[in-house]
């Protein structure tokens, strides 16, 4: 190969920006020093990496009103929270990633479904991480030992691809745990830097392709956020999938963020036991099964993570305050937005908070992030406040605005059938939505109270 061939590029470790000159400073995300070399792959080596893919004829143009839309198969496993967050089950073929912070239980869950999978699929799990003793022993753990999982301890991914082209090892799962351990000898990088997650993803994508064979790959989100996470792969695989959750809690949510072949709004409740990730089929009722009854400054909010209802409990405590700078804790809420609720608070209730410290919690480790979770913050703040605990039958929901304004949110019939199917008979809610609730068949138990702004909720909840 002649030298002319060969050329350089460099790329920023941090967001992949690439430059045909070495620079100090990413233009991109602006990060010092983060350039690496990358060569660029001679012919040869790039005509080997692609799998000899190519094209020889002018490619087959159809018309858009002639693709059939035949119903994709679909391989199901028993775990059925897994099959619903990828719209019914894994797509043949496809590429999909199981992201999430170290020790959410990503491997344990890859270990779970292949094992599920094992009985109709021939599955091959690919471990970096773990010696195939650790494996051995999680799998007792699950109770999943004696299924036929090939496994593979190996970091190559030259080997890992050999074994699966060759002959005796017909694959049709392919694991790989995790894509940060895996690396190319055709890419001089280091394994776990964006080169190099980037270059094997896509490898394991033709793979994908030209074989049929479903690739299932772990990523892990690192600490300094987006460097060599998953977010350097998410527009490269077919599904992205999310396991969240408080390290210190049960409680596991698998949240679909990307998915060619479904909906991204579906959610799977998974709670972390001893033997490995237990479906939730009723997670409000998980959720709630410790609340305090009669207790100032607890509420149950009607939440709903994807298209998914939830019911949680928000808990509230201000106290008299000796600081100068009086504490603002959260734990599952911004605090930002918990500050913002508090001057609200203030100026339309003549409240003050100056000398108060304030403690907000979502019990269960569940993060809320949706607007409609202010109302109920705020009542849960005026109920650890003036010391008035609220009735026990009452869920609540609804955006606050600048001027105490009570607004209306999505889904409201869902979160009042999830609230009533659970008991809750009194629902605090922006008025318009009220309105358009009392017409529903359901709510013709339910004891609706619609309420316009912050002072309509003193009057109506703590005053009457
Ligand atoms: P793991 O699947 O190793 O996490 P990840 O691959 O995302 O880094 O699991 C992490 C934690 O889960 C670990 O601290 C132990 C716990 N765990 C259980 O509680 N029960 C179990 O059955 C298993 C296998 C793990
Ligand atoms: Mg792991």
């Amino acid at each position: 190969m002649s030298k002319k061939q060969e050329k350089s590029l460099y790329r920023c470790a941090s967001c992949g920006y690439e430059s045909p000159k070495w620079l100090g400073k990413c233009p991109e995300c602006g990060l010092w020093d983060s350039f690496e070399e990358i060569a660029v792959l001679p012919r040869e080596a790039a005509v080997r990496g692609m799998g000899k893919h190519l094209p020889v004829s002018p490619p087959e143009v159809q018309f858009l009103s002639d693709v059939q839309l035949d119903p994709e198969y679909r391989i199901s496993t028993p775990i059925l929270e897994w099959d619903r967050v990828l719209g019914g089950g894994l797509v043949p073929g496809s590429l999909v990633l199981i992201a999430g912070d170290p020790g959410m239980g990503k491997s344990t869950l890859l270990l779970q479904v292949l094992a599920a999978l094992s009985t109709s699929q021939r599955v091959l799990y690919v471990s970096g991480e773990e010696s195939a003793r650790q494996i051995r022993l999680r799998a007792e753990r699950l109770g999943v030992a004696d299924r036929p999982i090939m496994l593979l301890t190996e970091t190559s991914l030259e080997a890992v691809l050999d074994v699966v082209h060759s002959q005796q090892n017909r694959v049709d799962i392919l694991a790989i745990d995790s894509i940060q351990t895996v690396a190319s000898s055709l890419i001089e990088a280091t394994p776990g830097t964006v080169s190099q997650i980037r270059y094997c993803a896509d490898r394991l994508l033709q793979l994908a392709k030209l074989s049929q064979i479903t690739v299932i790959i772990v990523g892990h989100v690192t600490k300094e956020g987006a460097i060599a996470g998953p977010k350097a792969l998410e527009h490269l695989v077919d599904v992205v999938l999310y396991l969240e959750g408080d390290p210190t809690h049960a409680f596991r949510l698998l949240r679909s963020v990307k998915n060619r072949y479904g909906s991204t709004n579906e959610v799977g409740v998974f709670e972390m036991k001893e033997q490995g990730l237990q479906e939730v089929s009723n997670p409000s009722q998980m959720l709630l099964a410790e609340r305090p009854i009669d207790t100032p400054g607890s509420v149950v909010m009607a939440t709903v993570e994807g298209t998914r209802p939830l019911l949680v409990e928000i808990q509230a405590l201000v106290t008299y305050s000796s600081l100068a700078l009086p504490r603002r804790t959260t734990i599952g809420f911004d605090s930002g937005r918990a500050s913002l609720l508090m001057a609200v608070l203030e100026k339309q209730l003549q409240l003050s908070f100056a000398q108060n410290d304030l403690f907000i919690n979502v019990a269960g480790g569940i993060r809320l992030t949706e607007p409609a979770a202010d109302l109920p913050v705020c009542l849960a703040i005026m109920s650890s406040s003036l010391d008035r605990p609220l009735p026990s039958q009452m869920v609540a929901w609804g955006e606050v605005g600048l001027t105490g304004e009570i607004r209306g949110v999505g889904y409201s019939l869902l979160r009042l059938t999830e609230a009533m199917r659970l008991g809750f008979s009194e629902v605090l809610l922006p008025a318009s939505t009220a309105e358009q609730l009392r017409r529903e068949s359901v709510a013709k138990s339910a004891k609706l109270i619609g309420v316009k702004t912050l002072k309509d909720v003193m009057r109506k909840v703590f005053l009457s």
